[in-house]
């Protein structure tokens, strides 16, 4: 498969999208960021990954799923060289703004994945073999009827329980007051997991995606759960 495919469903692929298909027209600096950097960082559709051997030095394997333009992900990797980090996002122009910052920022410890993270997770991922995972500002799909496109749904929990290492966790944040009662309400009803809400952690940065948020009044919630 090319470097250049974008997302296409296949009968093992979700047919509900948790992600919205935007265009996917690239800037001319995220073009050429992708052409130089992809071969480097980046790890295509339908591949397997293997967080251990990417980086057999790293104090923790962490996965962040649909990282957006990729400002939070650059900073969190630079901010802890020791971890190894796996971003998954569908989104082209974000893949190619996040290389451009990796290059910036000379990083070694972040690998992109051009997946939906539902398909890597269970499909291409070994079982524990993360520390954690990050979700931070999943589309909110405020309608009720596009409710079930949150990717945070009953179904997701046992794969990343699955993921995970025992005592491994996920660390979620959203501005959408009625996604983060929604999202304690489905981990209350599964048995794999603990936890809830959290203080905002000083190590993730505020977004230009956040920061609109909170300009229109938005409150942040974080929420941090334990496998069992
Ligand atoms: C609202 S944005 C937030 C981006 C970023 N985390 C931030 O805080 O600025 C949500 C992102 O998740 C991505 N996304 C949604 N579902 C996804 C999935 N199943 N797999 C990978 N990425 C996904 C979308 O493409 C989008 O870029």
């Amino acid at each position: 498969m090319s470097k250049f495919t974008s997302y296409t469903a296949s009968p093992d692929r979700p047919s509900i999208h948790s992600f919205k298909l935007r265009g996917a027209r690239m800037t001319l600096a995220q073009e050429k960021a992708m052409n130089a950097f992809w071969p480097v960082f980046g790890i295509n559709p339908d591949t397997p990954i293997d967080p251990r051997a990417t980086f057999p030095d790293a104090k923790r394997l962490i996965m962040e799923i649909g990282t957006g333009m990729g400002e939070s992900t650059a900073l969190i990797a630079r901010d802890h060289p020791d971890d190894g980090f796996f971003g998954v996002e569908l989104h082209r122009p974000g893949l190619g703004a996040l290389l451009a910052r990796i290059n910036e920022l000379g990083l070694t410890n972040l690998r992109l994945v051009e997946e939906d993270a539902r398909v890597l997770l269970a499909k291409y991922t070994p079982d524990h073999s993360l520390d954690a995972i990050h979700l931070y500002f999943p589309d909110p799909w405020p309608k009720t009827k596009h409710n079930k496109r949150r990717i945070v749904q009953d179904d997701l929990l046992p794969v990343l329980a699955q993921k995970l290492v025992p005592g491994g966790y996920i660390h979620i944040a959203t501005d959408w007051l009625p996604y983060a009662i929604w999202i304690q309400e489905v981990f209350e009803r599964s048995p794999l997991f603990t936890g809830g809400v959290i203080e905002r952690p000083e190590f993730r940065p505020i977004t230009k995606f956040e920061g609109q948020g909170l300009r229109k009044g938005h409150v942040v919630t974080d929420l941090k759960y334990f496998t069992r």
